[in-house]
Parts: C-alpha cells; structure tokens; sequence
C-alpha cells in the first residue's frame, strides 16, 4: 500500500535493528519498513518475525556487499529513507579478520549510499559508534561532535571510514545524511559474544566470568531502548549533514559493571556468590582504556533525555537472559 515513507533498517534481525525495527513497525503505520538483514551468525530473526502481523513491516535477506542486489531492492521497493545499522560490529573479531569488516562495514555502506543516491528522496541515517573517536584518559573531557577521529581497533577503524564517505555523500552530491555515534549499548537481544551477555550467561551457567585485563576500562553504557529513541528524533529531527553523539553519562569500570550485575543476581536469588566466579584473563591487543561521550548537542537541539533508569534495565536485561532457553 502506498504510504508517506517506505523507510529501509538494514540490520534488523542485530541487537539494536530489532529493538528500532520493532519501534517504528509499531508506532507509524504511515510508513511502510523494510528490514534488511543478511543473517549473519550475529543476528536472530526470531526477534523480528512477530512483527509480520503488521500490515506496513516486510522483510528482505540481503548482503548489504551485494552491490546489484541491493540496486534492484531500492528500485523495486522505492525506498525513500534508510537507517543503516548492518555491520560487522564485534571488535575481537576485526582483529582476526579486518577484510570482512572492510567489505561490511565500508563498501556495504558505500553500496547503500550509492542505491540511495539513485532511488531515494529522503534521508540516509547512519547508525555509528564513539569509537571512532579513539581512547580517553581518566581526566579526558568526554568526546563531542567536534573531537578528531583517532580509531583504533579495525572495527572502529571501518566504522570511522563509513562515516567518512557518509559525510563525503553530504559534501559532494548534497545527499540527505546524517550519523549517530552512540556509545556502549545494552538490553535484552544482544549477542551472547557481547560483554554484559557474557557476565550474565556466565553467572547463569556457574562459570567463570571473564574480564579482559584488569578490569578498569570504562565505558558509557546506554539502554538500547534510550537508543532507539534518539534515532527516532535524529532521523525525524535532526540537521541534515550532521552528526549527534549519543549516550547516557553512565561511565563504569568493567569491575563496577560486573559487581552491580551480581548485586542484581543475589538480590533476585539466582545466585548466592556470583562474584567468586570473576576471572581476570589476557586484555584484548589495543584495548582503548575509557569512552564517553559528551551529548548536550541532542539534548539541546532535540530536546532528547534518557527515560529508563540505569539499574531497572540492567536488572530487566538479566531478567530476559535468564528466562531465554536457546
Ligand atoms: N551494540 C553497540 O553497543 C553499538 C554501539 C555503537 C554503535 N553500534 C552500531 O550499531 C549497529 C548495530 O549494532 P548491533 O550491536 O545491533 O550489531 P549486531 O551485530 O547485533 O547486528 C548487526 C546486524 O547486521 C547484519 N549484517 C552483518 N553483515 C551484513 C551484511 N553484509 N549485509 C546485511 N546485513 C548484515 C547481521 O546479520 C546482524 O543482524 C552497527 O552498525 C554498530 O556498529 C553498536
């Protein structure tokens, strides 16, 4: 049915796809949306198939490195707008491969952009990281919208590279753009690979739980649902050609993540002493110490607050891990 948008989320059976599809199936049914996903071993369809009981939501798998297939997509489908959030996103896996992380993450996107250059009349939303800004010290100001790209894992590295040749679509063909760079997400449907699945799975599983290093570096964790909601605005809102940093002035140590999450398991008597299960192992080459992220610019412009309180989110994430059976 014809509508005011037909809106393309490419990764949309990922962590933060399903989460944002699920979003916008629901609250504009004056759009039609695409998802988009390759199904990778990082993504999990069964998150996003109740929602083809919606009229608007239709679904395509595609690799987004297919560059003619991808072209028929947008054409066939008159895409009008997209949010790009499929990629290569584990970082210990772009030090094992980087070339994969090089075709997903950047020739995927200029892929994408090049479709949307061709068929499409709306905006092209970018969905980035705050680590492409490289490494904080303990006393480092947070980044901001202006700090220079200092990647320094080649998954930031790719990432950093695609926001590039997003902007450079902005400078040379006045393509409508726009990137986030949010920091560390969590919640349920995150890959099991992933820090805070990790913890929990292994806690649930009375198994050591590992942490890289000694466990100081920080990180500005941020629910992906806030997430999802400052997408929502920057897609809808935002300045075309511009970038927002996204995040929840919640900096943690690994080892402060790790002792709130066991706090939560022994209040809720998963477990009686999960903290005997931590386990400090070889730190990851290159591991940046501390990201945060500095986020007055959407809290301004777009009036953007984060709704969910940090430990209820934490505690309902847990919740989901526990209760998952595969
Ligand atoms: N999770 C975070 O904390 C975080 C933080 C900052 C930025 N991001 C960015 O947000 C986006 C989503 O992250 P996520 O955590 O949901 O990742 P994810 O790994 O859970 O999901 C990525 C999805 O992309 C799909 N995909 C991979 N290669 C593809 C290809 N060639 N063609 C089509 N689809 C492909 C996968 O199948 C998967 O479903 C990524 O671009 C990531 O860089 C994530």
């Amino acid at each position: 049915m014809k509508k005011e948008k037909n809106i393309l989320i490419t990764g949309e059976s990922g962590f933060i796809g399903s989460h944002l599809i699920d979003f916008f199936v629901r609250n504009y049914s004056k759009y039609n949306i695409y998802g988009l996903d390759v199904l990778s071993y990082a993504s999990n369809k069964k998150l996003t198939n109740h929602l083809f009981e919606f009229p608007n939501y239709f679904f395509e798998k595609l690799d987004i490195r297919n560059r003619d297939e991808i072209f028929k997509f947008f054409k066939e489908n008159a895409i009008t707008d997209v949010i790009n959030l499929a990629a290569e996103s584990h970082v210990d896996n772009s030090i094992s491969n980087p070339i994969l992380f090089a075709e997903t993450n950047i020739i995927g996107t200029i892929n994408l952009l090049d479709a949307f250059k061709k068929y499409s009349s709306g905006r092209f939303h970018h969905v980035s990281t705050d680590e492409v800004f490289g490494d904080l010290g303990p006393n480092d100001k947070p980044f901001n919208e202006m700090s220079p790209y200092l990647p320094n894992s080649p998954y930031a590295a790719s990432k950093a590279s695609s926001d590039h040749f997003v902007r450079a679509y902005h400078k040379t063909f006045n393509s409508d753009v726009i990137i986030t760079n949010c920091s560390n997400n969590f919640g349920p449907h995150q890959h099991a690979e992933k820090f805070i699945p990790t913890v929990i799975n292994s806690i649930k599983n009375n198994k050591l739980i590992p942490i890289y290093g000694n466990g100081k570096n920080i990180r500005d964790w941020l629910y992906v649902k806030d997430h999802v909601s400052a997408i929502d605005l920057v897609f809808h809102n935002g300045m075309s050609g511009n970038t927002y940093n996204i995040g929840a002035n919640n900096e943690l140590s690994n080892n402060e993540l790790v002792s709130l999450i066991c706090d939560i398991f022994m209040e809720k008597k998963y477990h009686d002493r999960p903290k005997e299960l931590v386990s400090f192992v070889s730190d990851r080459p290159g591991h940046d110490r501390r990201y945060a992220v500095d986020c007055n610019k959407i809290k301004k412009n777009l009036s953007w607050v984060c709704q969910y309180d940090f430990k209820q989110s934490l505690s309902d994430t847990i919740d989901w891990y526990f209760k998952k059976s595969d």
